[in-house]
């Protein structure tokens, strides 16, 4: 990154190229198929103004990471929020149900924030093969790596769909740890992308994330120790939550969602008076809160400032 500077004066475009070219190479597409964005919240805004627009549909699951319904109301388009079920899968059953020839995307986020809960690839699968003709599908994989290896899930990108209106997106904001050099990117067919593309911003990377992107790339080792690491946090933050008689949503993220039985809002109040920083409301989930998983140390601190909690802990232990 910091050799990266000295290139700085000048448009990344080459390095635009070779970025997109190891991208593909690493996931096992081709350079067409793949598109590059300022976080993968260009790739949501993207497929947004590519896909919809007036009269035409969003269907998502409620609650959700919410940037694609930001840009869909942008775009004019309907949005359509079908509540997640009991079990915090997406309800495909109920978002089919919703699904006209109007719907041009589906946005599903696997594993999904903000209750970090999968929803069986199965499932995705007869969902996608159900909708109509018409309908693109975005699976937004931000929180891939944390989802283990479970019979439960597989990644659209490691095992494709033979369907041409998958999009998966994919972001260097959570196991690679360069959230605040933006860069994200979608798999698709090249028409897909093609489509995409007219609505990228011209230069939309920089010069020092196509270099620290490349390094992180290629330092596997890194990446699975940060995946052990943050499967050792949650592990322990289960075991906080035991000894408490608390049960958080099994997670397969790098953050859990917790019931607190209480006004999340007041919770996160007694939080923040501690500096101690959470997630905020996600309705309609209101007594829950989303804690991301930190240092030891931090998650010490959190379950000390969990303790002080002034609210009679027995209505939280179901
Ligand atoms: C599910 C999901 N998708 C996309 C993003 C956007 O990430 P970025 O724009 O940093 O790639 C986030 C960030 O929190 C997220 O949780």
């Amino acid at each position: 990154m910091k050799s990266s500077i000295g290139n700085a004066n000048r448009y990344p475009r080459m390095e635009y190229k070779s970025l997109a070219e190891r991208i593909a190479a690493a996931n096992n597409v081709k350079p067409e198929q793949v598109l590059l964005g300022c976080g993968s919240t260009e790739i949501l805004r993207m497929a947004a103004f590519a896909f919809l627009g007036n009269g035409r549909q969003l269907i998502q699951a409620s609650p959700t990471f919410e940037a694609i319904e930001h840009y869909a109301r942008a775009a004019g388009s309907e949005i359509i929020s079908v509540r997640l079920t009991p079990g915090f899968a997406h309800d495909l059953d109920g978002m089919l149900a919703r699904a006209t020839a109007s719907t041009t995307l589906v946005y599903i986020c696997n594993p999904n924030n903000p209750t970090a809960t999968l929803t069986p690839r199965k499932d995705v699968e007869n969902f996608i093969t159900k909708l109509p003709a018409s309908t693109f599908v975005v699976i937004d994989e931000a929180y891939h790596h944390y989802a283990g290896q479970s019979g439960m899930y597989a990644s659209f990108i490691d095992r494709p769909l033979d369907d041409e209106r998958v999009i998966v997106a994919r972001t260097f904001s959570k196991v690679y740890g360069l959230a605040g050099l933006r860069l994200g990117y979608a798999v698709a067919s090249p028409k897909l992308i093609q489509q995409m593309q007219k609505f990228a911003t011209e230069d939309n990377i920089n010069a020092v994330v196509t270099q620290a992107a490349g390094a992180a790339l290629d330092d596997t080792d890194a990446i699975n120790a940060f995946i052990q690491r943050n499967t050792d946090d949650r592990q322990e933050f289960f075991n906080q939550a035991m000894a408490r008689a608390l049960k958080p949503i099994d997670s397969h993220a790098n953050f859990v969602m917790m019931n607190t039985f209480h006004p999340a809002e007041e919770v996160i109040q007694h939080f923040r008076k501690n500096n101690i920083l959470i997630g905020r409301r996600f309705p309609p989930m209101d007594t829950y809160i989303r804690i991301s998983l930190g240092r030891p140390e931090e998650m010490r601190a959190f379950w000390r400032t969990w303790d002080m909690l002034p609210y009679p802990k027995h209505s939280m232990q179901h």
